[in-house]
């Protein structure tokens, strides 16, 4: 495995293999990498020559106030996790190799996939988010890249970025991976204390309620939102930051659930910001 942290010389080292005609398989990522993660790496193992790993804490999507400053890092043992998943390359760039002085260009998808959800709440974020993947993937030039349903809407702005602007990459789903208690992995679980670590459970309590509810029948997406709601405002520690049913593809409000539809929420845990979700296929 070796790891390249200069823009250039990640491209020069594609352009090679490439010309060898190797497939690549792509994963963004921003390192303190756990199991989710892995799961990405072992599936693009499993459909690639040449397996690359983006690890960058991406400033341009986060907000003001956020946690870009204290978002956990832990390089060394992210290599190591990356050499034992049978990673062929990580891709480390700094800041200002990715964003030099004079940057200008941004990318903005627009409509209804980024107004609601985490587009409301975290203004400017998939501007981020859309900007730093179009510059991998114009660096990294993989067939095929691969991206966690954890972040559902994240993985609906990259497809619809992908198709607008004729990008030549497969964009991969991969389901969530959870703890053996239900919640949902992310690297941001570090910072819950033993409390909120307990309370945070609500998040896929409720959301394993809420697919009990549609699988019995019932169609109100308005109800259920309630049914969550209540539930999540009877943990002290939890705050709602937003509870949401929606088409899985368009991010469109629903109000009868019906067809691929996401159920989607964001709580703050004590001052953590978390997000699950399900995507159902309702008859
Ligand atoms: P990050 O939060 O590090 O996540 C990298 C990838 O891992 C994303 O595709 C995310 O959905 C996936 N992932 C995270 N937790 C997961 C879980 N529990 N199960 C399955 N997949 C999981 O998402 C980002 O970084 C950034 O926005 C990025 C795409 C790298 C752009 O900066």
């Amino acid at each position: 495995m070796i790891i390249i942290n200069k823009p250039n010389e990640m491209s020069e080292k594609i352009k090679s293999l490439k010309l060898q005609g190797k497939s690549i398989g792509f994963v963004p990522t921003m390192g303190y990498l756990h199991n989710g993660h892995m799961s990405l790496i072992e599936k693009a193992r499993g459909e690639n020559d040449i397996v690359a790993v983006s690890i960058f804490v991406n400033p341009t999507q986060f907000g003001a106030g956020e946690d870009l400053d204290s978002y956990p890092r832990n390089i060394e043992r992210d290599e190591a996790l990356c050499k034992e998943k049978g990673a062929d390359i990580i891709f480390a760039p700094q800041s200002v190799d990715m964003y030099p002085k004079g940057y200008s260009t941004y990318v903005d998808v627009e409509g209804s996939i980024t107004r609601g959800l985490c587009g409301a709440s975290r203004p400017g974020h998939f501007r981020g988010v859309a900007t730093v993947l179009a510059k991998l993937f114009n660096i990294v030039q993989p067939q095929r890249a691969y991206f966690g349903q954890k972040d559902a809407q994240q993985v609906a702005v990259v497809r619809r970025m992908a198709e607008d602007l004729n990008m030549d990459v497969e964009i991969v789903s991969c389901p969530i991976v959870r703890e053996e208690d239900g919640l949902a992995m992310s690297s941001r679980n570090t910072y819950l204390s033993p409390g909120e670590r307990m309370d945070a459970l609500v998040l896929s309590r409720s959301l394993f309620e809420a697919k009990e509810m549609i699988m019995s029948g019932k169609r109100d997406a308005s109800n259920i939102k309630s049914h969550i709601k209540s539930g999540i405002s009877g943990v002290k520690s939890a705050d709602i930051d937003y509870v949401e049913i929606v088409d899985a593809d368009s991010m469109e409000d629903l109000e009868v659930i019906r067809g691929r539809v996401l159920v989607a929420l964001a709580v703050r845990v004590g001052k953590t910001r978390l997000i699950d979700n399900i995507i159902l296929e309702v008859e």
